[in-house]
Parts: C-alpha cells; sequence; structure tokens
C-alpha cells in the first residue's frame, strides 16, 4: 500500500505525458497509466459519443460529461460531478485510483467525483461505448455481464436511445431520470421520472415527492395511458419483467435516427429527434400533453376529459362530492357513488376506452382468467376494480385496485376493459333518478322502436310479394338467405391495417369495432367477436343470418361475414354517421360469457343499458330470450300511443295494420318475464302470418320485477302476468 501511495507522484507523472499522446489518437479507453485533464477527451469507437470536461449553458463551471460526438449542439447526455463543478480545472484530473475506482479530483487533489466498482479490477480500463455508456472493465473482459461499473445505471436528465430504465432487483440499482436544476447548471432539479413499482409498474412524473404525472399501468402493449402512436410507429416500447429485472425500454426502429429521452428542468419528459436539416433537436413528444395529464385532476372517480368543456365529469353511475365546489371548476373533491356498495351484493360494470386509474393495485400473473378476476375482486370488499392484466391474445393476468379511483382520463383507441364496482341498486332501484333514467332511455327506445318496427314491417312486406310471386315457401328463401357474401380472413386483414389501433372505432361486449378498406375502396366496419366469446359456430351464423335478413336502407348494411378458425367477423358498410351504435349493438352480446347453458349468471354486466334485458341488468342472469328482449328494445309502453309511433303518411294506408302488427311483435319481444318472450323463429313466424298475437304483458322497467320468476325460468308460474292490463285494443278496432 505504502509502496504504491509512494510511486503514485511517478505514475501521475508518466500518465500524463501518455495521456497526451493517447488522447491525440481519439482513443476509445482510459487505463490507469493514463489521466484525462481538461482539453482531453474520449470517443467511442464509431465516434458517436465524446467524453471530456465542458461547461453548460452560459455557466463557466467545468463538468466531466458525455455528449453525441457528431452533434453541433453540445448535448450532454450524462454530468459525472452534477452536484460539484470544477471551477479552476488547471490541476484538475479524471484517474484511476487503486481501489480500480475512477475518480475526479479538482486543483487540491480532493475527489469530487468517483464512480462506484462492484470490486476492485487488477487491471481496470474505462471505455466509452458507442451506445454513449461509459464502463469500468477488466482491461481484457469485454463481456457486458462482468462490467464493474456502467454510466448507465447512473443517468441524470437525458436518455440516448435504446437505453432500458428502471430496476434491477439484484444489485438494488434503480435507473431513473432527475431533471437539472438549469440549463446551466446539472445538479439534481426538482422533477423525476421513474419507474414506480409500488404497484403495478407504471412510469410517474414527481415533483419532489408529489405525483404530477402517470402513464397508467403497462397492458402488454403499452401504458394505458400512453398517447396513440399513429400510424407511422418511430417507436417501440417495451416493459420487461423477471425476478431480477423490471425495466422499460422505448427504442427507434430506424436505427439512423437520433433521438433521445430527456426530463427539463421545468419538468417535461419528452422525446427528441435530431433534424440534420435545421440541426436542431424536434421534439416528437411532451408529457404531460394536455390538462388531463395532470395528475388526479378530477378527484376521485371524476373522468377528465380534453373534448369536453370543463374538462371533469363524474364517471357513470357517480355523482359530485360537491355540488358547489365542481360547479366553481374545484374538482379535486371527486365523486362518490350515487348507491353505496353492500359488499355481498355488488356488481361490476364495465368500461373502456380510459386510462386505467392510479390506486393501491395488486396483481396476479397470466395464468389468471377475467372471471377468477372477479371472483377475486368479489371476495374482497375494498377491491373496487378489476382488468385483464394483459390484454393480448384475448386477455389474460388480473390487475386489481384497492381504494379510490383516481387520475382516469378519456382516450380514444383503448381496448382495456376495467370493470368498476357498483351497488346491486343501481341497477334495480326504483328511485326518482331512475326514473329520469328510463324516461331518457324510453324515449331513445321509442325511436329505435320505430325504427325496428318499420324495418320488420317492410320486411314482412317484401317478404309477402315474394310469396306472391313463388310459391317458394320459406324453406327456400331460408337457402337464398345462406347466401350471405364471405369475406376471407386475408382481405379483411390487409383492409384493417392488419387490425391496428389507429383502425378500431369502438368496442362493445363482444369485441373491437375497426374501420377499413377495401380494395376497391369500398370503406367497410369490422365487428371481430373476441375470441374469449364462447358463442358457438352455428349461433353466429344464425345471427348472421338474422342481421341480414334485416336489411334496410336506415339501417347499417352488412356486407358479409368472415369465419375463419377462431375467426369470427360481421363486415358491415361503413357509414360515417351514427352507424357505429348499430355496429356496437349486438344481439349476441349475452352469449358471449356463457357456455353451453341456456341460462347462465354472471355478475359482470356489460352492454348499452338500453338494450339490456332486465333480468340481465339486475341480476347479470341472461338466457336465450335476453337476446329477444334487446331485439324488441324495451318498449313504448303506453297504452293508445301505438300509432304514434307510424308515419302519418302510412295512418289511412293499406299497410297500417301491418305496421301495428310489427309493434305487437315488438311489444312481446320485451316483456319483462324472459318465458314469456317469444323465440326468434316465433318472432319469424308471428309476422309472417295472419293469425291472432297474444297480448303483450308488462313490458321490463316499468314494474318491480319478481325476482322469482326470473331466476326460475322453468317454472310456468309468472306473477308478473297479474299486472297485465295492456293490449293493442287499437288494432282491433280497425
Ligand atoms: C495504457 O494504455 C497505453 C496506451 O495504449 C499503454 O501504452 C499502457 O501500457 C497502458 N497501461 C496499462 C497499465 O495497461
Ligand atoms: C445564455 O445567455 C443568453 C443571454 O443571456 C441567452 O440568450 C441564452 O439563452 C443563454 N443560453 C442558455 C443555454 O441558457
Ligand atoms: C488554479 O489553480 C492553480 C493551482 O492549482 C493556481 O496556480 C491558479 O492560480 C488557479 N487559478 C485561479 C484562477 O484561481
Ligand atoms: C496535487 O497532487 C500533485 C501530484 O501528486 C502535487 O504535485 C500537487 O502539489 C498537489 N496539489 C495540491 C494542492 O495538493
Ligand atoms: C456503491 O454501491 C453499493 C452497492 O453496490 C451501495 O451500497 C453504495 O451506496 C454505493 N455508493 C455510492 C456512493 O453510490
Ligand atoms: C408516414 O410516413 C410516410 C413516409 O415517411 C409519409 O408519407 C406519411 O405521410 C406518414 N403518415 C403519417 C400519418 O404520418
Ligand atoms: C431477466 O431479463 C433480462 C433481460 O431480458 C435477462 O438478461 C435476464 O437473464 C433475465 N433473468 C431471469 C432470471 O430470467
Ligand atoms: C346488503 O344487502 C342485504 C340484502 O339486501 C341486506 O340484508 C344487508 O343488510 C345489506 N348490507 C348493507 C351493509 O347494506
Ligand atoms: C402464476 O401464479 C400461480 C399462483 O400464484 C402459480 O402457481 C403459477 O406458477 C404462476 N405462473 C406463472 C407463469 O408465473
Ligand atoms: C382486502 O385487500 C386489502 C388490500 O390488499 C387487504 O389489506 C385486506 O386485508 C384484504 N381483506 C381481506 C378480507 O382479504
Amino acid at each position: 500500500m505504502k509502496i504504491s501511495i509512494e510511486g503514485f507522484p511517478f505514475l501521475i507523472f508518466v500518465s500524463y505525458l501518455v495521456s497526451v499522446v493517447g488522447i491525440s489518437r481519439a482513443a476509445d479507453t482510459v487505463n490507469t497509466t493514463q489521466v484525462i485533464r481538461d482539453g482531453d477527451t474520449i470517443v467511442s469507437p464509431a465516434r458517436s459519443f465524446e467524453l471530456g470536461f465542458f461547461s453548460p449553458g452560459n455557466s463557466t463551471n467545468r463538468y466531466v460529461g458525455i455528449w453525441y460526438k457528431n452533434i453541433p449542439l453540445r448535448t450532454p447526455i450524462w454530468v459525472a460531478n452534477r452536484e460539484f463543478p470544477i471551477r479552476n480545472t488547471s490541476s484538475a484530473a479524471l484517474k484511476f485510483i487503486p481501489t480500480g475506482d475512477l475518480v475526479l479530483q479538482d486543483e487540491n487533489n480532493a475527489t469530487i467525483w468517483s464512480s462506484n466498482v462492484t470490486r476492485a479490477a487488477r487491471n481496470p480500463v474505462a471505455q466509452l461505448l458507442d451506445s454513449g455508456n461509459l464502463v469500468i472493465r477488466e482491461a481484457n473482459d469485454d463481456q457486458p455481464g462482468n462490467y464493474l461499473w456502467q454510466s448507465f445505471d447512473y443517468p441524470t436528465n437525458t436518455f440516448p436511445q435504446g437505453r432500458d430504465f428502471g430496476w434491477n432487483l439484484v444489485t438494488g440499482i434503480e435507473r431513473y431520470f432527475s431533471s437539472w436544476k438549469s440549463n446551466d447548471d446539472p445538479a439534481q432539479g426538482e422533477f423525476t421520472y421513474r419507474l414506480d413499482i409500488t404497484g403495478y409498474p407504471q412510469l410517474v412524473l414527481k415533483r419532489g415527492d408529489s405525483v404530477l404525472h402517470r402513464l397508467g399501468p403497462w397492458n402488454g402493449m403499452q401504458f394505458s395511458g400512453m398517447p396513440s402512436i399513429g400510424q407511422n410507429i418511430t417507436f417501440t416500447a417495451k416493459l420487461y419483467m423477471n425476478s431480477s429485472v423490471i425495466y422499460f425500454r422505448e427504442d427507434t426502429l430506424d436505427r439512423s435516427i437520433v433521438s433521445r429521452f430527456s426530463l427539463s428542468p421545468s419538468g417535461v419528459a419528452q422525446r427528441l429527434t435530431w433534424v440534420e436539416r435545421i440541426q436542431e433537436w424536434v421534439v416528437y413528444y411532451n408529457l404531460p400533453t394536455d390538462i388531463c395529464d395532470n395528475f388526479g385532476l378530477c378527484g376521485a372517480h371524476g373522468l377528465c376529459s380534453t373534448g369536453t368543456s370543463p374538462a371533469c365529469s363524474c364517471l357513470d353511475r357517480f355523482v359530485p362530492k360537491d355540488e358547489q365546489a365542481w360547479v366553481r371548476s374545484d374538482w379535486s373533491g371527486g365523486c362518490l357513488r350515487r348507491a353505496p356498495l353492500n359488499c355481498t351484493r355488488d356488481v361490476f360494470l364495465g368500461y373502456s376506452g380510459i386510462k386505467m386509474p392510479d390506486s393501491q393495485f395488486t396483481w396476479f400473473n397470466e395464468s389468471f382468467t377475467l372471471e377468477e378476476c372477479e371472483a377475486e375482486c368479489l371476495r374482497n370488499c375494498s377491491c373496487m376494480a378489476y382488468s385483464n392484466l394483459d390484454i393480448r391474445r384475448g386477455g389474460s393476468g388480473c390487475l386489481l385496485w384497492f381504494g379510490d379511483l383516481v387520475d382516469i382520463r378519456q382516450l380514444t383507441g383503448e381496448e382495456q376493459m376495467i370493470y368498476i364496482r357498483m351497488a346491486a341498486s343501481e341497477l334495480d332501484s326504483k328511485g326518482k333518478k331512475r326514473k329520469t333514467l328510463i324516461a331518457v332511455l324510453t324515449s331513445l327506445a321509442g325511436i329505435i322502436l320505430l325504427g325496428l318496427s318499420l324495418i320488420l314491417f317492410f320486411w314482412k312486406r317484401k317478404k309477402n310479394h315474394q310469396n306472391l310471386r313463388n310459391e317458394g315457401g320459406p324453406e327456400e328463401s331460408h337457402k337464398e338467405d345462406l347466401e350471405l357474401p364471405t369475406f376471407d380472413l386475408w382481405t379483411v386483414t390487409k383492409a384493417t391495417n392488419s387490425f391496428s389501433i389507429s383502425n378500431k372505432i369502438g368496442e362493445g361486449g363482444f369485441g373491437p369495432v375497426y374501420r377499413g378498406m377495401l380494395e376497391d375502396g369500398k370503406e367497410i366496419a369490422v365487428k371481430r367477436m373476441s375470441r374469449t366469446s364462447t358463442q358457438g359456430l352455428d349461433e353466429f351464423k344464425n345471427e348472421v343470418i338474422f342481421i341480414a335478413k334485416l336489411q334496410h336502407r336506415n339501417l347499417v348494411k352488412l356486407l358479409g361475414c368472415c369465419i375463419q378458425g377462431e375467426e369470427k367477423m360481421l363486415i358491415y358498410e361503413y357509414m360515417p354517421n351514427g352507424s357505429l351504435d348499430l355496429i356496437l349493438f349486438d344481439f349476441g352480446m349475452a352469449r358471449s360469457f356463457s357456455g353451453n347453458e341456456t341460462e347462465a349468471n354472471t355478475m359482470r354486466v356489460v352492454g348499452t343499458y338500453g338494450y339490456m334485458s332486465p333480468e340481465y341488468a339486475v341480476d347479470g342472469l341472461f338466457s336465450v330470450k335476453s337476446d329477444v328482449y334487446s331485439f324488441g328494445v324495451h318498449g313504448y309502453y303506453k297504452e293508445r300511443r301505438c300509432l304514434e309511433l307510424v308515419d302519418t303518411n302510412l295512418v289511412d294506408s293499406f299497410y297500417l295494420s301491418e305496421a301495428v302488427r310489427s309493434i305487437h311483435v315488438a311489444l312481446l319481444c320485451v316483456q319483462q318475464s324472459p318465458e314469456d318472450r317469444p323465440s326468434m323463429s316465433s318472432v319469424v313466424l308471428m309476422l309472417g302470418s295472419e293469425g291472432v298475437l297474444p297480448p303483450p304483458k308488462q313490458p321490463g322497467f316499468f314494474a318491480e320485477r319478481d325476482v322469482r320468476a326470473a331466476e326460475n325460468t322453468s317454472s310456468s308460474k309468472n306473477t308478473v302476468s297479474s299486472l297485465n292490463e295492456y293490449t293493442i285494443t287499437v288494432l282491433d278496432a280497425r
């Protein structure tokens, strides 16, 4: 030890001479006999990065750092002595000391910065790599796994492309960004951007200890709140997780693009791209991007949307905690459930198109199914929501939320569904608000019912004409219907840009809907049945045939279907205005949850509320007859107002009785009790014949439901029927 200290002055003297020679050849390494002084630099082998002394911004302070070699605008990606600038570099030096650490000494020979090697090397060498990483290793061992130290483990405010950050669980080292104090001072500022692993991994931007922005949890493809990448994907993002590492990597697909991720002194995380032509860094994206990126702006259970004014609203079935504050645009109080939870009788309502909330969350690995997630969440009364962890391949794994759900924003092109816990009473309460909802739904349903009645009416008229012309009968016309064009998977895949996110225009209970364009330029909307759907092939075909039969100019035109292996798709003509709702409306929706039973029970309720049958909405109980209900859409339940549905031009016409018959059938379809509703085949029969129709009973949502009747569909007892006081007398009068 003593010897080496005595030997040092000589060594440094020698190394000083050597270093002058070494640096002049632009070496990429420093060894124990070399010293780097102000003015010396080392350059990576392919000349992409350079290391040496520099002064940031307008400062005269000197720092040791690494910057882009080929970019004239001095852009440091790493600073060694960020907290301790050197003012007089006349005798400052970056060199190895006997412990094997690289140190920076000031003019008083005081060590102001030091590396932190895992062990002392016999013959250490520091090398600047083309990635911008400064590594310390044994001179004769360049295996990355054997690096003794690397600057990448101690990042400052910038990462060059291709760089990972996050956690090494083995060494305990966390790589994260921390802002500079200012453009002139690289000392650690107020802001950090890191991969937070207290719950499920997510990127979090903080000022001190307070969260400013988060991107939401990783969903297998991206962070839930990540800005939409769009058509030209220049960057790839990945989250790696195993027992030894949890890290995030964003990379450029095109290696010729020079790009970096940087946290500005004012707390803006941005990706920048070097544009050679204008010799400037151009912002590719900024985070936070807009007002809704501000963490928790709308409080608990608030929903932020940039498309609305004010930006905050409450989640469906939630109300502002403090109405007055809310009106004053003070949203921090957030929203409350309209109906308090009752642990044992709660249901889950599905939402999509939102950034996954923040909250204390736990997760389960990919061996869990959505049903198991639900069961897991139901088991614990403080579990407020669940979703699939990974949305790829139909979804797997669980993410469970405990406590208030905060920082939710409206997004477009978002596939992840979250199921939020609700009081069961939210779905069958007889309260005042409920009635308002019914009123709204009723008027909506009235319009839809009118549409459906007209379709049935015209369809029937057309069919009658056909029957008159040929004596074909139902068998043959059925065959005709089967000749619906089929599309091959390749055509549909090509038309929708391989089902790209940017082509997605909506999502229903069955799966997503994509917009696309066929080779002949025709625009289509593709309803892609979720692969987890257990709807059988026959059921699917029946549905297709059924919808095809309902073709009408007021409805979206079904062009065909595509059945190939696991894939089941419906292809509609794309219509820019308002067609989406009808495509999303799914006759087969209920079936996506059950197996081959005719009736099943699920606590999860998904769908467009107005179309849901009462037993499904309230108890999650559904059957074939739920679909019939959906078909009829719940009703227009006011005596003698049937005719108001019919166009005045038709009232005196020859077709009136047929129109009214169609409405009558529609009302039969929406009867409260599933066993009262006709089957789909009876509907077709009733429309095609002139026979006497049974009077419709109480439609759903207009009286108290009898749970016993709903739960025991095999029973012929029906207490609801006692409420029957409705007949279509107008029809008889004509
Ligand atoms: C350091 O590098 C210089 C130049 O390559 C070389 O002459 C010298 O022997 C090296 N020193 C050690 C200890 O390897
Ligand atoms: C340096 O100072 C000048 C004049 O005050 C200013 O215009 C410039 O933006 C500063 N540069 C940096 C990098 O702060
Ligand atoms: C810098 O330090 C050297 C000795 O290390 C001293 O000679 C010189 O005067 C100092 N320069 C300034 C400007 O303080
Ligand atoms: C720093 O160390 C060098 C070489 O060991 C020596 O010549 C110089 O006097 C020292 N400077 C101070 C201020 O101790
Ligand atoms: C050096 O590394 C060890 C573990 O590798 C760690 O405990 C220690 O805090 C580090 N010291 C510094 C100054 O980074
Ligand atoms: C995608 O890139 C191509 C070629 O670089 C360009 O022509 C096209 O306009 C870009 N599309 C979008 C949506 O940016
Ligand atoms: C974890 O992942 C990293 C990076 O993909 C890999 O290098 C490492 O070997 C993995 N470790 C385990 C235990 O699988
Ligand atoms: C929950 O609902 C059940 C059944 O309606 C009722 O008996 C129970 O009192 C309710 N519990 C709470 C905490 O409201
Ligand atoms: C998932 O978790 C279960 C139970 O915790 C465990 O048995 C199984 O091995 C895990 N599977 C994977 C792939 O990690
Ligand atoms: C419910 O979950 C919370 C949060 O994970 C936990 O603290 C609590 O012990 C759980 N309660 C039960 C009954 O499992």
